[in-house]
């Protein structure tokens, strides 16, 4: 596991629509295939993007570690078509290339080892979308830019698990990496 696992007593703040000054629900769309069949998001939370992103693909995997976080996303409503998952980034009970595309929103940090994203690449398919808060950031939001990694550590991460990378950007506070297995 990367850096410390978010605190479900902080959940209220996943909700803030202020979050979309650093990742938009249209972002992450143009990254994606169309309509994918089995969409996975790697460290779900409360559910605020998995939510934006049911409607446009046929199953959404909501994974995350912590029960808390889940019972957070059902009191928000769970999507008919989302499956909550309880696991660990590195035991994903899925078996190989069962997910067509995946996405990770603010938490690459809190989850990427070699070890964890080996396993994700074993049940992938199609592309990784990450967006996390960037170790060349400000700080101004997001956790402290000493537990966060830059684009080119990701990258490096990425890669030694045997990821592809396709587009790999910094922005003021946060990156966006698209990578394939
Ligand atoms: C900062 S929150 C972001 C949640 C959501 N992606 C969002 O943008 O609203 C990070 C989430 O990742 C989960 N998480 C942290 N480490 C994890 C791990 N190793 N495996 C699965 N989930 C993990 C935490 O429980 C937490 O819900």
């Amino acid at each position: 596991m990367g850096f410390h696992t978010f605190d479900a007593d902080r959940a209220d703040g996943l909700e803030d629509p202020e979050r979309f000054r650093y990742c938009s629900r249209e972002e992450l769309l143009q990254e994606l295939p169309a309509r994918p069949e089995r969409l996975l998001d790697l460290g779900s939370g409360t559910g605020f993007y998995t939510s934006e992103l049911a409607p446009y693909a046929e199953t959404v995997y909501a994974v995350d570690l912590q029960p808390a976080m889940h019972a957070r996303h059902r009191d928000n409503g769970v999507a008919e078509n989302v499956r909550l998952v309880t696991a660990e980034a590195g035991r994903l009970p899925l078996s190989e290339g069962a997910i067509d595309a995946a996405v990770s929103t603010m938490t690459f940090h809190e989850t990427a080892t070699t070890e964890a994203l080996a396993d994700l690449a074993r049940v992938l398919e199609g592309p990784f979308v990450v967006v996390d808060w960037s170790g060349t950031g400000e700080g101004a939001a997001g956790p402290p830019t000493e537990e966060r990694f830059a684009v080119s550590e990701a990258r490096g991460l990425l890669e030694s698990a045997g990821f592809e990378i396709s587009r790999g950007v910094e922005r003021p506070e946060t990156f966006l990496l698209v990578a394939a297995a």
